[in-house]
């Protein structure tokens, strides 16, 4: 048996979207992801799934569940199989229990802990009313409404010495269970037993299911013997490192604003909540983990930093901002003005005035870093030089191709540094961290369904079979000189089925596709070739005629020696088999422009599964435990599914 605290683990860290993303093809809409039903046979997508609540449901066969559920129905695996199933998929260690009465008791120790931190909670809620009601008075002085007190279920301590303690004995609960909460307090040696909280204004913690885990106190007067703030201890049913406060009550605004508030403290996420911004958490003073980063990455891909302006303020938000990269998150800083915090400000400014900041002052965190490491360096060569190092080291953490350069470019317009100097920096820094990076397990975790994992793609970057690319080579030429060209196409409007027409240029069509595929391109020249693409195609410059001649000028001499014989056919490129495969008269490749782009694409996307089922029939190779086994076979069923259905995508006709 799986041990509960494995179970819940999993269950943390499994994303809906992400499970069924390995499976069917999810396209955002709104809040929600529409895709076609895995569980029947349709044409148009009736599958929805919803981050914000962890389910997904198809309005066609009616099956619906959540990511466990989902593994058990897709997989026809039992209730702990499919638990084992998504520990695989994260990563997660499981730890094995038997169902022995010891481990009963050790479930309904832990509810019993629940239950005691209910009723302190009603109990503090109860004596926030009785007068002289001091801890009411100094919340409303904070300027919070009756009804973001009940909200948060906000509440009082008095000075008391055992209030709480008769109370618990009253109604008859384990005073042992109510130490190990941290409630109660005992003096050395089995000395007198005592409340923890007294005095304080209590903020109760709560787990993202909203069961409370622990509680924070706040003193009502400053005073130099005691902490502002007492908090529950870690026990065995609050892990600080896991829990966010106020995510409970922000997940479903924060999927539907697509963007995380993070704020510093308890009162900052009430004072949001008072202004009328709900999508807000707090770390609680502390920076951010890698398990509360997972946390957020749940709901939304983009956090919003809010920070005091002084030094400190800064210096944090640089720091915990590296790891959100690293786990694909966008991240936002807004700076506060010294000294203010978010519940100070809006009291200050107002509830309209607030919202207006927090949207005209988000800047993007990089940008942010680099301005002021470049102003910090002054007009110095070489600390400028260290400085754009360490701006290209917080780039290169980020998982996603396309954005990585993105950014870098973003970044080389707004300082004026030199665009080619930055991106190979970028590769550079990229190279050494891929290098850093310890290998993952390569195979079972690879999802399907999507032409390359974003994690396991970057892993196995040299793969055993070489060979020069060139499905990925075919493509870089097509965009090298047909990029600009437009393409017209089908596809499904985001509310309704009804397909729309749509128009694009090549090049933007290409982008946006790789990027939802997180396809991570493995011919080495691909990212300089990207990169400089990227600029040609965005700003139109229009020294250059063609993007051709923008990378002879642009590109490294080795660059340019690869480019060169890739395109050197253009002028007289007819393939005789386009004829046949189209249907169409055909006398130039850039005549079926539409159709030719989406078959190079899907081309690039057959190779990358055939890579991904050749790498798990190795695997098999390998003597495997029950789980790997089943788990491969999964998978490379799952990946001839996609390759299936790219084949039939490559046979389609699409006409001009
Ligand atoms: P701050 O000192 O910024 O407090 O600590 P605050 O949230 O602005 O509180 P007010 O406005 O003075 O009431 C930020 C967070 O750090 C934790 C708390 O979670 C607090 O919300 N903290 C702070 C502690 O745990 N203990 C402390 O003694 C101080
Ligand atoms: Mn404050």
């Amino acid at each position: 048996m799986i041990a509960r605290e494995t179970r819940d683990q999993i269950k943390a860290l499994a994303r809906v979207e992400e499970v069924v993303g390995d499976f069917v093809r999810l396209k955002r809409s709104g809040p929600r992801f529409l895709g076609l039903c895995p569980f029947h046979d349709e044409r148009t997508p009736s599958f929805v799934v919803s981050p914000a609540l962890g389910i997904y449901k198809c309005f066609g066969c009616g099956k619906a569940g959540d990511a466990v559920g989902f593994v058990m129905e897709h997989e026809k695996l039992g209730y702990e199989d499919a638990l084992r199933w998504l520990a695989r998929k994260y990563q997660v260690d499981i730890r094995e229990e038997a169902a022995t009465p010891e481990l009963q008791a050790e479930e309904s120790r832990r509810e019993s802990l629940y239950l005691i931190h209910e009723f302190a909670a009603r109990h503090f809620r109860a004596l926030l009313h009785e007068e002289p009601a001091v801890g009411l008075a100094y919340l409303k002085e904070r300027g919070l409404s009756d009804s973001v007190i009940e909200k948060f279920q906000l509440g009082f301590a008095p000075p008391d010495r055992y209030r709480l303690r008769e109370a618990l004995r009253q109604a008859g609960y384990r005073e042992d269970l109510a130490l190990h909460l941290g409630l109660l307090k005992q003096k050395e040696g089995g000395g007198e037993v005592y409340d923890a909280f007294r005095d304080r204004v209590i903020f109760p913690i709560h787990s993202l299911t909203g069961r409370i885990v622990g509680f924070g106190g706040r003193i009502l007067r400053p005073s130099d013997n005691a902490p502002k703030y007492l908090n529950s201890p870690e026990n065995d049913i609050y892990s600080k490192s896991r829990t966010l406060y106020g995510l409970h009550l922000a997940r479903r605004a924060i999927v539907r604003q697509d963007n995380c508030y993070l704020a510093e403290g308890y009162m900052d996420v009430i004072a949001l909540h008072e202004a009328g911004v709900e999508n807000v958490v707090a770390s609680s003073g502390t920076s951010l983990t890698e398990e509360q980063i997972k946390l957020i990455r749940r709901f939304t891909h983009k956090v919003t930093l809010l920070y005091d302006g002084d030094k400190a303020g800064i210096l944090a938000a640089l720091r915990g901002a590296d790891l959100m990269l690293e786990q694909g998150l966008q991240v936002r800083l807004v700076l506060f003005p010294e000294g203010e915090d978010p519940d100070s400000y809006a009291r200050k400014i107002g509830p309209a005035a607030l919202m207006r900041f927090l949207e005209s002052e988000a800047r993007d965190i990089v940008g942010f870093k680099a301005a002021l490491l470049l102003e910090q360096a002054g007009p110095d060569p070489l600390r400028r030089a260290e400085a754009l190092r360490k701006i290209v080291e917080s780039i290169a953490l980020i998982p996603d191709g396309f954005a990585r350069n993105e950014l870098a470019l973003n970044m080389a317009r707004l300082t004026g540094l030199n665009e080619n100097l930055v991106i190979q920096e970028l590769n550079r820094a990229r190279r050494h961290y891929v290098e850093k990076k310890l290998p993952r397990p390569q195979g079972p975790e690879a999802s399907a369904g999507t032409a390359a994992p974003p994690d396991a793609s970057e892993s196995t970057t040299a793969p055993a079979e070489a060979h020069d690319y060139p499905e990925e080579k075919a493509l870089l030429r097509w965009l090298i000189l047909y990029g600009s060209l437009t393409m017209r196409y089908l596809a499904p409007s985001s509310e309704e089925n009804i397909p729309i027409r749509h128009q694009t240029t090549v090049w933007a069509f290409v982008r946006q596709q790789l990027s939802e595929d997180h396809y991570t391109f493995l011919c080495p020249q691909a990212d300089t070739v990207l990169a400089l693409l990227e600029s040609y195609y965005q700003e139109a410059l229009p020294v250059h005629e063609t993007a051709f001649d923008y990378l002879m000028h642009e590109a490294p001499e080795d660059v340019r020696r690869w480019i060169i014989p890739l395109c050197a056919d253009a002028e007289e490129k007819v393939s005789p088999g386009w004829q046949n495969r189209f249907g169409v008269d055909v006398t130039h490749e850039k005549d079926v422009v539409s159709s030719n782009t989406l078959h190079l694409l899907n081309a690039l996307r057959e190779e990358r599964v055939r890579h991904y089922l050749r790498q798990s029939r190795e695997q098999l190779r390998k003597p495997l435990d029950q789980d790997t086994l089943y788990l491969t076979l999964g998978q490379i069923q799952a990946w001839e599914q996609t390759k299936k259905e790219i084949a039939e995508a490559l046979g389609r006709v699409v006409l001009e």
